[in-house]
């Protein structure tokens, strides 16, 4: 990458979901305190910022996403200050830090909605959100057909008859972005954070701000919908133009502030044309690549999911991002180690299916994260990622706490499994998440076979999944053919992906079923596993200088 190109445009950039990072007070959940004692470890792994899921004030019926108020942290996390003291010390170790805003809809403990409760049907109060009468003889049917994500109508009706809308859990509801004072506060708590010395931002449900002006029907599902999985033409809540207006008006208040700030949008859209409208040099800086999330194990798919992703992206002037994993879907050794994987659906959680090779899906693992950090623009990674951690898939009923268990009645057990504690050391649980004697319990119960996944027990394995992401990412760092810029694919027999990079770069990837010989080149950098006779054996990859 050029030096003078902004630092976001091929930035790898670490999620810290931050209830299960790393408990300093010992209460079993994740704190700022947690993050700002393992900055080191993130500096060891090289990664050049971190997104931090929302911590303000909340009450936790959507760990977080549901927010009371954008100008305190919650306290079980920590104060202001601590998030300051943190901000101060990650760029200290030269790591940016990203919170996450989430603007589709607030807490229903925020003083805004107990003010619209207060005042009343028809009251000013109840403009900010979206209150409806119902349909019906005596208004019992709700306004419309629209569902929430986690299950279930996405309204809820009051005492006072009226209902109100909630594309999540009913303690989420929708803001009314057509209000003046919605988007005034938003951008007053943008500067709020920004002068306090963030970089960005990652904007939760980026595509679900504007709702269409009637409120119409979703049309009746049959067979294939045209209007799934998110957005499609003239969905009534996601992906509406109208969306473009508010992030154009927040790229003015980032780009007040001096030195490069980056925002990332959670936006899931239909086609990666649509997603590309989100990322403009006035408008928003990155998007997640979700449809690369979703791209099975597959060399055609990939290198597919990989050119689409470049042209349209690279068609606005805004880099591409990757990312395999993140807190909502399964983690991506147990998704490679099945083999039929569902594509995602509307309200239906990412889900692979049939007998898992765990085995196999790690090796796939190591694989991929060679591919990813290879590609040209930015990269995402999952914590526990680094360490090969599987998607906990037994976690016992009484535990779950994902809105989504309760609200399918109990059919879907939510995103809970990716989200178990980080292993860190130790012989048992809490495996150094929290302090030795700690109080809690972690919020959720961490798997025995974790002890062999910790931080420590792969510190000193040069085989380790840590180490080769440490590996990848001092590379990536140090080779000026990787970050930003283009690449070429260059011929290989079926199944073998292989995609130059210039300077002097090749990435090879095998996700066919038989060995491949190497092509000629001067050095490996790097390979996922071990390599016998010059040739990658089936889910290997490997970098070479040529
Ligand atoms: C997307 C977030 O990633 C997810 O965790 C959350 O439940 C929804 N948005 C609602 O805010
Ligand atoms: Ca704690």
């Amino acid at each position: 990458m050029s030096s003078t190109a902004p630092w976001w445009r091929d930035a790898v950039i670490y999620q810290v979901y931050i209830r299960s990072f790393a408990d300093a007070n010992g209460d079993g959940i994740g704190d700022i305190a947690g993050i700002r004692s393992r900055l080191p470890y993130l500096k060891s792994l090289g990664v050049d910022a971190i997104w931090i899921n929302p911590w303000y004030k909340s009450p936790q019926a959507d760990h977080g996403y549901d927010v009371a108020d954008f100008r305190e942290i919650d306290p079980r996390f920590g104060t202001v200050e601590e998030a300051e003291a943190l901000i101060e010390e990650a760029h200290a170790a030269g790591i940016r830090v990203i919170p996450d805003i989430v603007p589709n809809h607030v807490s229903d403990q925020h003083v805004w909605f107990r003010a619209a409760l207060a005042a009343g049907p028809g009251s000013p109060e109840r403009d900010r959100f979206i209150f409806r009468p119902g349909r019906g003889a005596d208004g019992a049917e709700p306004p419309n057909n629209w569902k929430s994500c986690f299950g279930g109508p996405a309204w809820t009706r009051l005492p006072d008859g009226q209902w109100y809308l909630h594309l999540f859990a009913p303690e989420q509801p929708d803001l009314n972005w057509e209000h003046p004072d919605v988007r005034a506060e938003f951008e007053d708590i943008l500067r709020f954070w920004f002068r306090r010395g963030v970089d960005g931002f990652r904007i939760d449900v980026a595509h679900g701000l504007i709702k269409h002006p009637e409120l119409p029907d979703l049309p009746a599902r049959e067979g294939p919908d045209p209007l799934a999985p998110h957005g499609g033409l003239d969905h009534p809540h996601w992906d509406r133009d109208g969306v473009h207006e508010v992030f154009r008006a927040w790229r003015r208040v980032a780009d007040e502030f001096p030195g490069d700030r980056k925002f990332v949008a959670e936006a899931w859209t239909q086609a990666p044309d649509r997603l590309a409208n989100y990322v403009r040099p006035d408008g928003l800086h990155t998007a997640f690549n979700f449809d690369y999330l979703m791209t099975p194990w597959d060399a055609k798919e990939l290198r597919e999911v990989i050119d689409t992703s470049l042209a349209t992206l690279g068609s606005v002037g805004a880099p591409a991002t990757w990312v395999l994993s993140n807190h909502d879907v399964v983690r991506h050794p147990s998704r490679f180690g099945r083999k039929v994987v569902k594509k995602w659906v509307a309200n239906e959680v990412y889900r692979p299916e049939g007998p898992l090779d765990l085995e196999l899906g790690t090796r796939r693992a190591r694989a991929a994260a060679l591919l990813m950090l290879s590609l040209p623009g930015g990269a995402y990674i999952y914590q526990g990622e680094e360490l090969g951690l599987p998607e906990v898939e037994d976690l016992p009923e009484e535990v779950l706490q994902d809105p989504t268990w309760e609200r399918s009645g109990h059919t879907d057990r939510g995103r809970d499994g990716c989200r178990v504690p980080i292993p860190w050391s130790g012989e048992r649980a809490p495996y150094g998440f929290s302090p030795d004697g700690a109080a809690g319990e972690p919020w959720l119960p961490q798997p025995p076979e974790w002890r062999e996944l910790s931080v420590a027990a792969q510190e000193g394995d040069e085989d380790s999944m840590l180490a080769l992401y440490r590996r990848a990412l001092r590379l990536r760092r140090d080779h000026p053919a990787l970050g930003d810029g283009t690449l070429t694919w260059l011929d290989a027999p079926e199944g073998v992906l292989a995609l130059r990079r210039e300077p002097g770069f090749l990435c090879v990837v095998n996700l066919s079923a038989e060995p491949y010989a190497l092509p000629a080149h001067k050095d490996v950098l790097l390979a996922s596993g071990p390599l016998a006779d010059g040739r990658l054996a089936p889910d290997q990859a490997a970098w070479l200088a040529l």
